[in-house]
């Protein structure tokens, strides 16, 4: 392998220091094998800059923490090889999420948010019985619950989504994705009525215009368009009953 030495150009802005303005600042740093931005940043701090923010918690594509825009494209930091990279790299933070400063955004606030939005939890009257057993549920069910599940909420399918970059209500492909998890899971007991008024809107599923860079760019490969269809499929078909007894 060929010894590069790269160049970071790095967003740089502390909220709490407005005096300063945001600017981007070069950095070089000689390549190791298999280095990946995530340890070429911990290398800045360590060796350059102990003032550069940037957030990481598992170093395994697992926590979310990471994702930031590399080169323009929303990407994890630990999962991106520099070699895969040309020997200029730009890091920016992702946009839509509030910026706490430098590469780091606060992620959670916005996933709160749309959690409490799209009532992220099983909805049933069913009393709990804590003697009772385990619910059994279809493999194919839960399989399919599963894949939704993988969702580590890094952001990536919201920083590059269109309408999310200009409308802060949108839920994105993560919130449709979440929507789609509840509406397989048979034990939700919501009804189609409830599920349009969140998804059947502007902020739901009405607000997306179809670029699908989210599925593209998903760090985990979930299949985001084909969540979009299952919910589109399921507000049809609630507005067809709808039309059916009036
Ligand atoms: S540090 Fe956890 S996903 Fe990158």
């Amino acid at each position: 392998m060929e010894q590069r030495t790269l160049t970071f150009s790095i967003f740089r802005y502390n909220p709490a220091t407005p005096e300063i303005t945001p600017r981007m600042q070069d950095f070089q740093l000689d390549e190791n094998p298999n280095m990946t931005v995530f340890i070429a940043l911990n290398r800045l701090r360590e060796e350059q800059d102990p003032s550069l923010m940037f957030d990481f918690v598992c170093r395994a594509a697992i926590c979310g923490s990471c994702a930031m825009l590399i080169n323009g494209r929303p990407q994890l930091a630990c999962k991106t090889l520099t070699a895969d990279l040309p020997d200029h790299i730009t890091l920016m933070p992702l946009p839509v999420f509030k910026l706490v400063g430098d590469l780091s955004v606060d992620t959670g606030t916005w996933f709160r948010q749309m959690c409490e939005t799209t009532e992220a939890w099983i909805h049933t009257d069913a009393k709990f019985n804590p003697k009772a057993e385990e619910e059994r549920m279809d493999n194919a069910i839960a399989l399919d619950i599963y894949e939704a599940e993988r969702c580590i909420e890094c952001g990536c399918c919201i920083a590059s989504c269109a309408t999310a970059n200009i409308r802060d209500d949108f839920l994105g492909a993560a919130g449709i994705n979440r929507m789609a998890r509840f509406l397989i899971d048979p034990r939700d007991q919501r009804s189609p009525a409830q599920v349009f008024e969140v998804m059947g809107t502007d902020e739901g599923v009405f607000g997306c215009i179809g670029l699908m860079a989210c599925d593209f760019l998903c760090p985990m490969e979930i299949p985001l368009q084909t969540q979009l269809a299952l919910v589109r499929r399921k507000m049809m078909a609630a507005a067809l009953s709808c039309k059916c007894k009036h």
